[in-house]
C-alpha cells in the first residue's frame, strides 16, 4: 500500500520528477489537490526560510502534514547569486527564458562558470520540522542546449555528467545526479525510519 504525502507545490515539473523517483512507493498530492489556491509568499532570505514558509502555510491553513522544497542556483563568480532569487532573477514574471538570458549575460565570456544547484526540503510531520538538503555541482554553459526538464536546465552542465546539459538528459539521467533527487532520497530515508512507514496515511 502506497503512503500518501502532500507536496506543497503546483510546479508540474517538480511533481513529475518526484513521481518518477518515488511514484512506485508514494502517492503525492499537490497544492491544487488539497484545494490550496493561494499564492504562498516566498519572501525568505534563505532557501531554508522559503521551504519552511511554504510548508507552514499548508499546515496552518489546511491542517495537513506536508513537505515543501525550495531550490536555488548558486554561481561562484557571482558571489552565490542568484541563490534565493533564482526564480525571479530575470524579473517578476519568473520566466525561464528571461532568467537564463540574464544569467548568461551576467557571466558574459567569463571562464569561471562554476555553479551549484541546491534544494532544501522542509517536512512538517507530527508537529516536528525536518530539513533535508541536496546539491549538484556543475557549470553554466555559454549557450542553452536541450529541450527536456525546466528552468535553468538548458544552461546547467553537471560535473558528474558527460558534458550534456540537464535539458539534454532523460528524466532518469537527471534524477541520477540532481540536487532535488538527492534531497528527496534523504526525505525517503527519513520516512522509512518512521513508525508509520508501512501504513497509508489519509
Ligand atoms: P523554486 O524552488 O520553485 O522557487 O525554483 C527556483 C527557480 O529555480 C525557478 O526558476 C525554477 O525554474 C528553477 N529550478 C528549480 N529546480 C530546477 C531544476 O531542477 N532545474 C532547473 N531549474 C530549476
Amino acid at each position: 500500500m502506497k503512503q500518501q504525502l502532500v507536496f506543497a507545490t503546483n510546479n508540474p515539473h517538480k511533481i513529475a520528477e518526484i513521481q518518477k523517483q518515488l511514484g512506485d512507493r508514494y502517492t503525492f498530492r499537490s497544492l491544487a489537490d488539497i484545494g490550496c489556491t493561494a499564492e504562498i509568499p516566498e519572501t525568505g532570505r534563505t532557501l531554508e526560510d522559503n521551504a519552511r514558509m511554504k510548508a507552514r502555510f499548508v499546515l496552518d491553513n489546511h491542517c495537513q502534514d506536508c513537505f515543501s522544497e525550495d531550490t536555488g542556483l548558486e554561481v561562484l563568480a557571482l558571489n552565490g547569486a542568484p541563490g534565493v532569487d533564482t526564480a525571479h532573477y530575470g524579473g517578476p514574471q519568473r520566466d525561464a527564458e528571461t532568467n537564463n538570458t540574464k544569467l548568461l549575460s551576467d557571466l558574459g565570456d567569463r571562464k569561471d562558470r562554476l555553479a551549484c544547484f541546491r534544494t532544501v526540503i522542509c517536512l512538517l510531520k507530527d508537529g516536528q520540522e525536518h530539513l533535508f538538503e541536496g546539491k549538484c555541482e556543475g557549470r553554466i554553459a555559454t549557450f542553452p542546449t536541450g529541450h527536456e526538464g525546466f528552468g535553468y536546465d538548458p544552461i546547467f552542465i553537471p560535473t558528474e555528467g558527460d558534458g550534456r546539459s540537464f535539458a539534454q538528459m532523460t528524466a532518469d539521467e537527471k534524477i541520477g545526479m540532481s540536487h532535488r533527487a538527492r534531497a528527496i532520497a534523504q526525505l525517503e530515508a527519513f520516512l522509512k525510519m518512521q513508525p508509520d512507514a508501512a501504513r497509508p496515511t489519509a
